[in-house]
């Protein structure tokens, strides 16, 4: 095989490996980029895995949710992408309206599936 013809093989497969990689996380996201979203913007009231236990949680009222127990986990990802986009109002809950893009949101809520009761 002319070394051309070889360059131009390899530029496909790693063009298809880039397409493949870009489908699964705007369908499924990426839960290890999303734990470095949520590290960043949720553990401070959410606590580090999640369990609504930060140092914060104690003066927070009503308390962050433990968003691995079964009320987060049974909500769809519809769901969860609202309430983080909307926040709730009148709650430490904030709106993250405008702070991820669209594929880092999915990133988040599929690191929140990922978290373990
Ligand atoms: C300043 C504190 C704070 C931060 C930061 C924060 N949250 Fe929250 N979150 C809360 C509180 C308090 C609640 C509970 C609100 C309620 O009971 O209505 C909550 C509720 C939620 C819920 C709803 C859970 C349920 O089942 O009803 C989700 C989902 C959630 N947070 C995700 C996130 C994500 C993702 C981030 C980071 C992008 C984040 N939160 C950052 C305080 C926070």
């Amino acid at each position: 095989m002319s070394s051309k013809r070889a360059m131009s093989l390899l530029a496909v497969v790693v063009l298809l490996g880039i397409a493949q990689t870009s489908l699964a996380a705007s369908s499924k996201g990426n839960s290890e980029a999303g734990k470095k979203l949520y590290l960043e913007s949720c553990q401070s009231c959410h606590g580090p895995t999640g369990k609504g236990d930060s140092d914060l949680a104690a003066y927070l009222t009503p308390p962050p949710a433990n968003l691995a127990a079964k009320a987060t986990q049974t909500k769809t990802d519809a769901q969860l992408r609202k309430i983080i986009l909307e926040g709730r109002p009148g709650r430490a809950m904030a709106s993250f309206d405008g702070a991820f893009e669209e594929a880092q949101l999915t990133d988040v809520i599929a690191y929140l599936r990922s978290l373990k009761p």
